[in-house]
């Protein structure tokens, strides 16, 4: 029995996240303070707010994590922090702050890669053996690898343009789906999950299938997008919509959107379970898929991977919803990993940096 408690930090995007996890794995407290309704009203992130509001947060989030846990800094092993990848002027406030309390402390830091984190805290609640199949897909990301160690990714496939979070963002913008107060307050993603849940007849509207003809396990989501707007504005014409007002067919195109895109992620998953069979990349016994970041809080989309996981012998597994998005959590829990596994533990962290990708 010993007492050490990893402290996680992670400003990579737009949400300013603190947790300490102890040496057991249970979690002892998290903050997280999400800039999410001043971005929304802003159309999108501008960088510097984003670093204004992480200056403005990281202190009083990080004691309130130590204060909810009845725990000191000098109570605490070792400062896991998120170096890579995201926007750089959020992820230097989290370094910062990071070494200023390493060195006040005379703690070591473990740097942490975001997408690893993501993937990796499926495990803090599910028990998951290396090597797994992980597929990440929010705003910022869409890859899909074979977590094969702690510190060990395989990349199989990524987007070759945005993410599907980011698709899903913009379209909903394009649709006005702001302007009805029952999803003002909601992601892209969820307003359009939402309103599909609506949709009478989502098959009036074609969809692409992007990269069909790729026999990789890369992503697309530009022409995805494009296809939607041209059908909205298409109907815009038709209507002779104004202004503020909406379409007519609205959840029929979210629907149609949503499905397109399920489609799409399924198309690309199946290839990466073909090829790790062929290449011996995960062992019969082990046939797990892991689900994380933001959109993979959507049901529809969550179902229709659960479908293609039993027709190819796959367990699934996603983390909590509040696991899933950005979170200091899940930070610590990788750092508590590497803790374990005795992996980058910095104590000369002068010269470590953030790497913006
Ligand atoms: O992981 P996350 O919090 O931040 C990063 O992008 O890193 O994910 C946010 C993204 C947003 O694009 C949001 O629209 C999407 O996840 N999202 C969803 C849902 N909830 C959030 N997309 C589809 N369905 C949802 N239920
Ligand atoms: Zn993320």
């Amino acid at each position: 029995y010993s007492n050490s408690a990893i402290l996680g930090i992670e400003t990579s995007c737009d949400d300013t996240g603190c947790a300490i996890i102890n040496d057991a794995g249970v979690l002892l407290s998290e903050t997280l303070h999400s800039q999410n309704l001043i971005h929304l009203r802003n159309g999108g992130i501008i960088p510097d707010i984003a670093q204004d509001l992480h200056r403005t947060h990281i202190e009083p989030t990080v004691s309130q994590t130590l204060e909810k846990a009845s725990l000191k800094m000098e109570d605490i092993s070792a400062i896991a922090v998120t170096l890579r990848p995201g926007l750089p002027l959020s992820l230097a406030v989290g370094m910062k702050y990071a070494k200023h309390l390493a060195r006040r402390y005379k703690k070591p830091i473990i740097p942490i890669h975001h997408m690893e984190a993501h993937a990796l805290a499926a495990r803090m609640h599910h028990n998951i053996e290396f090597p797994f199949l992980v597929l990440l897909i929010s705003g910022g990301h869409c890859l899909l690898a074979v977590a094969e160690d702690v510190n060990v990714f395989k990349l199989l496939g990524e987007s070759i343009d945005i993410a599907p979070g980011e698709m899903f963002d913009k379209v909903a913008r394009k649709l006005k789906l702001r302007n009805v107060p029952e999803y003002s307050k909601m992601s892209g993603g969820e307003a359009i999950e939402s309103a599909a849940s609506k949709a009478t007849n989502p098959h009036i509207f074609k969809l692409p299938l992007p990269l069909v003809d790729y026999k990789d396990c890369n992503f697309s989501f530009n022409g995805l997008k494009t296809s939607v707007l041209l059908h909205l504005r298409k109907k815009e014409e038709e209507h002779k919509i104004v202004a503020h007002k909406l379409i007519p067919e609205v959840h029929d195109l979210c629907a149609a959107t949503l499905m397109a895109t399920s489609r799409h992620l399924v198309h690309r998953v199946q290839r990466a379970m073909e090829f790790c069979e062929k290449n011996h990349l995960i062992p019969d016994n082990n046939k797990q898929l892991v689900v994380s970041g933001g959109v993979a809080c959507n049901n529809y989309i969550f179902n229709t991977l659960t479908i293609l996981c039993n027709e190819f012998d796959y367990k699934i597994c996603r983390p909590e919803h509040k696991l899933c998005t950005d979170n200091g959590v899940m930070i610590a829990w990788n750092g508590l990993e590497k803790w374990r596994k005795n992996i980058d533990i910095i104590t000369n962290y002068d010269l470590l940096d953030i790497e913006a990708v």
